[in-house]
Formats: C-alpha cells, structure tokens, sequence
C-alpha cells in the first residue's frame, strides 16, 4: 500500500474538526501515529450540567470519526474504523487504521465535500415537504452506520415527543446552573474558535411553535419570524444502548446529516429532552422496542447560515513517537 501523504492526514483532521457538537464544545482530541488516528474524548470540554455522562460529547466524537473516514475514503484510503477498541481507555473513542487504497465511489466524495458545507441550521425553514427519495436517502444513511433514523410523522409519536421538547425546554429555562452554563457557550462573537456565535442564532418565532428550538439559541436582536408549521422531525436510534451505541450513533449522525446536506437540506438539533432525566425517560419509554433514542434532528429546507468555527487542528492534536496517552 502507497502510504498516504502527510496532506491527505491534515485533510482528514481538518474534516474531523467540521464535525458538529453540542453548543460547539469540541469535546475531542486526536493522536496520529504512523497510520493510525486515534480519537479521545476530552473530558474538560463535556458540559456538565447538560451532558454529565458525556453522551452527546460521545455523539461528537462518533460524528469526528465519521469525517475521518469519509475523507480518508474519498482521498482514495480505505479505513476501518474500532470504537471503543480498549476497555481500560474509556476516552479513546474510536480507533481509524488505514487498510489499503481503494478508489473512491462518487457517493463517498459527495459526502467528504458536505462536511466543509454542513452546518446547523437554526432559521425558519420553508414549509415544504421533504420528498420521499430524501427521506429514504436519510433512512439509508443511518442503517450504513449500524443505526436507525425514525421519523416522527409517521409513528404518532410526534405530539409527544414535541411536548417532551417543549416540556424539557421549560425545565431548563427556570435552572440556573442549566441557563449559566448556555450563556457562557453562546452568543460568542463571530471569531470565537468555539462556542455557538450570535450569527448562528435563530430570529426570535413570531408565536410558539409546535416544536421550541432553544431559548439559548435565540438572538433577541432579529425582528421576530414565523417558523415552519410542523418540520420534519427524524430521531437517530441505536438498537443498544451505552457508550459504545453512543460512539456508533454518533457516526450514523453524521452520515445523515452530510446526506441531508447533499440532498440540499437544512437541518437542525432538538437535544432539550435528553438533557432533563424525566424527559429522557419519557423519550426512552415512547421509543420502547424500536431502540435507543440519541438524538432528534429538524429536518427541511431553508437557507444556507454561516459556517461556525473551529479551533486549529493544531490545538487538538498530538504525534506520538512512543506510547502514551494525549496530554489534556
Ligand atoms: C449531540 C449534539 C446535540 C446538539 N444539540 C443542539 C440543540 O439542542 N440545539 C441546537 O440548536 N444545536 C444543537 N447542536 C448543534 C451544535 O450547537 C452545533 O453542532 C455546533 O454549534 C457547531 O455548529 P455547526 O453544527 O453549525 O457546525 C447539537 C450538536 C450535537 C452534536
């Protein structure tokens, strides 16, 4: 096997890096040796109160996995991927070792080209329908990944679940530790390499929705909007749970949304429910034989917002020469 250019690797990292995660927080940090990249879970930048297993850091680092490898993919790598490959190093997330050259299918290119276009969505999007074909397409994405996309619309369990949403929207509205711990990651000026800027706000909706984006997220200085009447709402399930189903659901989280991007869709998160322990159960008990709830995703189309940024990948990485874990 050619063994990859220095390039294709900063490549990969710099995909890596685009991958989203909650309140862009970049819970992650990388190891290259020789031809592996390693991904860790960074503890210090799991949020607390929001995320206190760390499950949605897991989410994000599944979703930094998955760039890795559609971008090592679509340079002309194979790559296999273990998750979770060591019990004894719960932060090492995923493990990605190249595995020969193998030409890139032009599928795989259109998704290593989203990554640098997805972003999340937080805009009213247009109440028009997503087609058939693309959900199927979303469908696909997540089953390649070893998960599940469920929509809503389709199983009577979109009223509940969007009052889980705007139940868990409320709980959080009156904590203060819940509310202290947003601010200090959002509303950041445009520039910051982390945190979710005022530019990726959504305009304040004009009368309460079905379904409530977060109150966080809002830039009270936009003239107020109507949002869509009733978006499409997909959960991303796993068929087991903990971190491992994390890691994986994570990946699949990611294959749908750089689908979706392709597919010319907008899309967005609603992670309120998961965050507060009687929605979250709440949620695991409507979804009950079917699998593991980790995620809902606002699906439709809209307008393009700005791309947010991202610490240098510099700052996230580490060679290593002899074995030892990444400094923190
Ligand atoms: C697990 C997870 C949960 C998220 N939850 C929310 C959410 O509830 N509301 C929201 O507006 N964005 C949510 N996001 C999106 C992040 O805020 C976003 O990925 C980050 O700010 C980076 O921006 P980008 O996605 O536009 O690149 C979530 C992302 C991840 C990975």
């Amino acid at each position: 096997m050619s063994r990859p250019l220095p390039s294709v690797f900063d490549q990969a990292l710099a995909s890596a890096v685009r991958a989203p995660s909650p309140h862009n927080t970049q819970p992650w940090r990388f190891v290259v040796e020789h031809e592996v990249i390693e991904v860790w879970l960074d503890r210090e930048r799991v949020l607390a109160v929001a995320d206190p297993h760390g499950r949605e850091a897991r989410l994000a680092c599944g979703a930094a996995a998955f760039n890795l490898q559609i971008c090592l993919r679509a340079n002309g790598l194979a790559a296999v991927v273990r998750l979770l490959p060591d019990p004894d190093e719960p932060d090492l997330v995923a493990v990605i070792r190249l595995d020969g050259n193998e030409k890139a299918s032009a599928a795989e290119r259109k998704l290593a080209d989203a990554v640098f276009r997805r972003h999340t969505n937080r805009r009213p999007l247009l109440d028009k329908e997503v087609p058939v074909v693309a959900r199927t397409a979303l469908k696909s994405a997540a089953l390649r990944e070893g998960g599940q996309v469920e929509y809503l619309d389709a199983s009577g369990r979109y009223t509940p679940v969007a009052s889980l949403v705007r139940q868990a929207e409320a709980l959080q509205a009156d904590d203060h530790a819940f509310k202290a711990e947003a601010a200090f990651w959002t509303h950041r000026d445009s520039d910051s390499p982390d945190g979710v800027p005022k530019i990726a706000s959504g305009p304040p909706p004009h009368s309460p929705g079905i379904v409530s984006l977060r109150g966080s997220h809002e830039n009270r200085e936009l003239p107020e909007r109507e949002y869509e009447r009733e978006p499409l709402l997909g959960a991303v399930l796993t068929r087991d749970r903990g971190p491992h189903a994390e890691v994986r659901a994570g990946m699949a989280m990611q294959r749908v949304l750089l689908t979706a991007t392709a597919e010319g869709l907008a899309t967005s998160f609603l992670s309120q429910p998961f965050e507060t322990p009687r929605t979250r159960e709440s949620l695991d008990r409507l979804f009950a034989g079917l699998g593991q709830p980790h995620t809902l995703l606002r699906i439709g189309y809209g307008y393009p917002t700005r791309l947010t940024a991202r610490r240098p990948v510099k700052d996230v990485l580490t060679h290593r020469t002899a074995r030892d874990v990444p400094a923190s």
